[in-house]
């Protein structure tokens, strides 16, 4: 009797997550045998649920929001990424059955920005707006890649010091608040706020982007997100939302998972395409 291989994105709420449509693609694609569905999973019962799915033979899970702290928490060992990030979106078994912690987050919106779209980040200076887990979990990826400086603006100053603080020994990070955001421009403006979504977006100055610079929304919508719109305002020669990072962090994980690296780009257009 053969088995097939179960994978999992545990979140809450989960309903609306491409997860599994993208990773069932992966499979397809490199010829892989296996299972992966979206589960319902509250805070209250992660633990719970997570021994049960590994106790199963579950082969490896995604966390997302609101888990990916918790996941981080639960793992046994931790990647130096999911330890710095202080986040884990990726769980996955190991030989010897522990599970290990992983974030594919970061990595993902830096294959997203330098492969998918050539923006350089090498040199660059970056700012990124918000300072939740979102931001926390890109910030070791991007400044792997030498940014001249990164900094990061928050509404709420000491959440934004505090990130910057743990990551001040791997690269020249700062942080303040919108009302202090230095008078400089920037080649490639995040947004890892949660505002996005509902058109709120936090007050930036004309003139922030520097010419030639970037938007990157990490949420994604069917339609362009306020942030997106806000890029084309501002004449960024890219104004991209979370939908290519979203497919290449699944890539991260999928690879974890297989050992086997899946293509990305047509994936990344068909979604692209339902959407129009
Ligand atoms: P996530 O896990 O998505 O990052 P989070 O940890 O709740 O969610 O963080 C949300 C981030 O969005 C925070 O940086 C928050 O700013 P504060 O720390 O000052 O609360 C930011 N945010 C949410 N709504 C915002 C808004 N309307 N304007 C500016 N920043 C906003």
């Amino acid at each position: 009797m053969t088995f097939t291989d179960q994978y999992a994105v545990f979140g809450h709420p989960i309903s609306h997550s491409k997860s599994p449509r993208i990773q069932q693609l992966f499979a397809i694609q490199t010829g892989q045998n296996l299972e992966y569905t979206a589960q319902d999973v509250s805070p209250e019962q992660f633990s719970e649920r997570v021994k049960a799915f590994f106790g199963d033979g579950g082969k490896g899970l995604n966390c997302t929001v609101p888990l990916k702290e918790l996941a981080w928490q639960f793992a046994d060992q931790l990647s130096e990424r999911a330890k710095l990030a202080k986040a884990v979106n990726t769980l996955a078994v190991q030989a010897d059955g522990s599970i290990l912690g992983e974030n594919t987050d970061g990595i993902g919106l830096v294959n997203d920005l330098t492969g998918n779209h050539q923006i350089s980040l090498n040199s660059k200076r970056l700012l990124i707006l918000g300072a939740g887990g979102a931001s926390r979990g890109i910030i070791g990826p991007l400044l792997a890649c030498h940014p001249a400086s990164l900094i990061i603006v928050n509404r709420t100053a000491g959440k934004a010091e505090t990130i910057a603080g743990e990551f001040a020994g791997i690269g020249n990070i700062s942080s303040c608040v919108y009302d202090e955001l230095p008078n400089q421009q920037f080649d490639l403006v995040i947004n890892a706020t949660s505002a996005s979504l509902s058109a709120e977006l936090p007050p930036l100055p004309d003139g922030l982007l520097a010419e030639h610079g970037s938007c990157y929304d990490l949420a994604y919508a069917n339609q362009p997100t306020a942030f997106v719109k806000w890029g084309h305002t501002q004449q960024a020669v890219h104004s991209l939302d979370g939908l290519g990072m979203l497919v290449e962090q699944a890539a991260e994980a999928f690879f974890i998972w297989r050992g086997i690296r899946p293509q990305t780009a047509d994936i990344i257009a068909l979604l692209n395409n339902e959407r129009q």
